[in-house]
Order: C-alpha cells, then sequence, then structure tokens
C-alpha cells in the first residue's frame, strides 16, 4: 500500500452500500480519506472493492468478474459455501475485508498486516452469485492457541444462527487439526454472547447421551473446545458442583434440562454445520 495514502482522522461513513442493501456503520474504519469523507461508500459484494459514488459502483458492477469470493472453496453444504483465503496470495482482498469489519468491530483490528493470516468466508449462493454472509479470520502460526482471531456476521444476516455457524465451523478445523482453541481476546459484548450460546449448547449435545463418568480433558478433547471454555460451558449448564469437604469438583447432569435446551435451540431452524462436508487439509 502507497505509504502517502492519507488516512482522515474521522471517518463520515455513515453507511455501506452492499449488494442490493444499505448498512448502517457501528464503528469508524481507516479508509483513505478520500473515501471517508462520504456518508455512504459502496462496496463491491464479491470483491469487496470500495467506491465513493453510486456511478463507479454501478460501473464496477457492470464489469465486475468474481461471483464468489477468492481462495480455495473448503466445505458446501447445500446453498452455504466456505471458502479459505490466504492473506499472503489475496491481500488485497483481505485487506479491503478487515477493514470493512472494521465498521462492525469497535475494539482495534488489524487491516493492512494480513499475510499471517487465512480468513474463513461464508457466502450464501443463488441464481445472482455466492452472497458475503460473515468471516472469521485465523493465525496461520502453528503454535498458535487461537483458533479465531476476529469473526464478524453482517449485522444484515445476525441473528440467523451464521455467527453459531462460523464458529463451529471454526471448532471443527480445530478438531481436524487435532487440537483445542479459543477465540483471540479481548471478546466484544456479542462475541462472549455468542461464544457462552456456543459452548454450553455444545456440551448439552455432548451430554445427552453420557451415560458413564466423563473428565473435562475428555470433553475438551471431543470438542476441541480448551478445558477453561469447557468450564465455562458447564457453569452454564450448572453442572459443576463443589464438594463444600474435600473442595473438588464433580460434575451433575440435569439431562431433561439438557434436551430442553437443543429442543429450544433447534426450533429456531437455524442452518447446522455438516461435517462430513468439510475438504480441507491443514495449513503447513
Ligand atoms: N443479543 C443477545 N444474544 C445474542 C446476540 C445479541 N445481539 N447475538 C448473538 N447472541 C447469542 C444468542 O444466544 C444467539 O442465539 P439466538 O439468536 O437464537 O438467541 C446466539 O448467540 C447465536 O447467534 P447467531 O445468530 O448465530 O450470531 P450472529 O450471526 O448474529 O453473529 C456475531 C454473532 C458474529 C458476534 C455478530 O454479532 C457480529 O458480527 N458482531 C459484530 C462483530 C463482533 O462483535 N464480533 C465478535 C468480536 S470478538 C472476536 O472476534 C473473538
Ligand atoms: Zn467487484
Amino acid at each position: 500500500r502507497d505509504r502517502n495514502t492519507k488516512f482522515a482522522d474521522a471517518s463520515k461513513i455513515e453507511c455501506i452500500h452492499f449488494g442490493e442493501f444499505e448498512i448502517d456503520t457501528w464503528y469508524t474504519a481507516p479508509y483513505p480519506q478520500e473515501y471517508s469523507e462520504n456518508r455512504v461508500l459502496w462496496i463491491c459484494e464479491f470483491c469487496l472493492k470500495y467506491m465513493n459514488s453510486e456511478y463507479v459502483g454501478w460501473r464496477h458492477k457492470m464489469k465486475c468478474e468474481s461471483k464468489h469470493p477468492p481462495g480455495d472453496e473448503v466445505y458446501r453444504d447445500g446453498s452455504i459455501s466456505v471458502f479459505e483465503i490466504d492473506g499472503r496470495k489475496h491481500s488485497l482482498y483481505c485487506q479491503n475485508l478487515c477493514v470493512l469489519a472494521k465498521l462492525f468491530l469497535g475494539s482495534k483490528t488489524l487491516y493492512y498486516d494480513v499475510e499471517p493470516f487465512l480468513f474463513y468466508v461464508m457466502t450464501e449462493c443463488d441464481e445472482f452469485g455466492m452472497h458475503f454472509v460473515g468471516y472469521f479470520s485465523k493465525e496461520k502460526r502453528i503454535t498458535s492457541q487461537h483458533n479465531v482471531s476476529c469473526i464478524l456476521t453482517l449485522p444484515i444476516h445476525q441473528r440467523k444462527g451464521y455467527g453459531n455457524l462460523l464458529i463451529a465451523f471454526s471448532y471443527l478445523l480445530t478438531r481436524h487439526e487435532n487440537k483445542t482453541g479459543s477465540p483471540e481476546k479481548p471478546f466484544s459484548d456479542l462475541g462472549l454472547l455468542s461464544y457462552r450460546n456456543y459452548w454450553k449448547l455444545t456440551l448439552c449435545y455432548e451430554l445427552r447421551n453420557q451415560s458413564t463418568p466423563v473428565t473435562i480433558v475428555q470433553l475438551s478433547q471431543r470438542t476441541a473446545m480448551t478445558p477453561d471454555d469447557v468450564i465455562c460451558g458447564l457453569e452454564a449448564l450448572n453442572a459443576l458442583v463443589r464438594d463444600p469437604v474435600t473442595g473438588t469438583y464433580a460434575l451433575r447432569i440435569d439431562y431433561p434440562a439438557l434436551e430442553a435446551h437443543i429442543q429450544k435451540w433447534e426450533a429456531k431452524g437455524y442452518v447446522k454445520l455438516n461435517p462430513a462436508a468439510l475438504v480441507w487439509t491443514p495449513y503447513v
């Protein structure tokens, strides 16, 4: 990127035009100054290029050849796909993605140093193309304990279960790596709510058929969640009881409560992850 590019101190961008939608922004993002001076920013929903007028946006739409994200499609189940995108190979797309995500992420995120990351973009397909729904980024560093760096569902698609699907997908990758992982902190309020919900729900599914004693380490290995996050999920289920005499902890499982929680979730009809639809080998 051109080091002379000027960045605005305060962005005036109030909403983005994205595909067929106008989306109000939540936070400022470091778009170059000439783009930050407009109230509306036009963003190509496929290649994520940003433009500062409707005319330029329209002209780009006429000639843009992408109908899906770059990179490798590593998951497809029905209309849902996930693309794995290498920050080194597709740096412009990934930079555009990070700066777009910043509009909805309060904490500091990276924008231009995308090389050390892989990006997993979830799309939903119709006759017009594979539409961006959300994404998460993940460090390539094999020794990293984090299986997600930043995660986002576009506001127009929030509260429909896609965030949960992205989180489930991130743990599926970690399971394939024979590891455990946890998202990078700090959480946003919405991030914490979504992860707590996922951890609790995952343990409901894990424990509903458990009739023999099980340890936290075993639950951690089965779910790819770290032991700390397993404990967090168990606490949410009120399943951890401390013996007042010995000070040790035991699991107490309320099976009807697990079933009730699962039924309540499934009644929402959200798309479920299909582990068999993953075609992927870990990054080396
Ligand atoms: N209020 C209350 N509960 C919520 C909310 C909310 N706004 N959002 C999610 N949850 C909980 C609920 O239990 C929800 O289930 P329900 O909707 O059936 O009640 C459950 O999480 C699953 O929600 P999803 O619909 O799967 O989540 P969504 O697609 O909306 O995505 C996400 C969640 C990614 C956190 C989204 O809110 C987002 O993009 N926020 C802005 C960016 C952000 O804050 N990212 C996380 C930063 S932290 C990190 O990156 C590690
Ligand atoms: Zn484009």
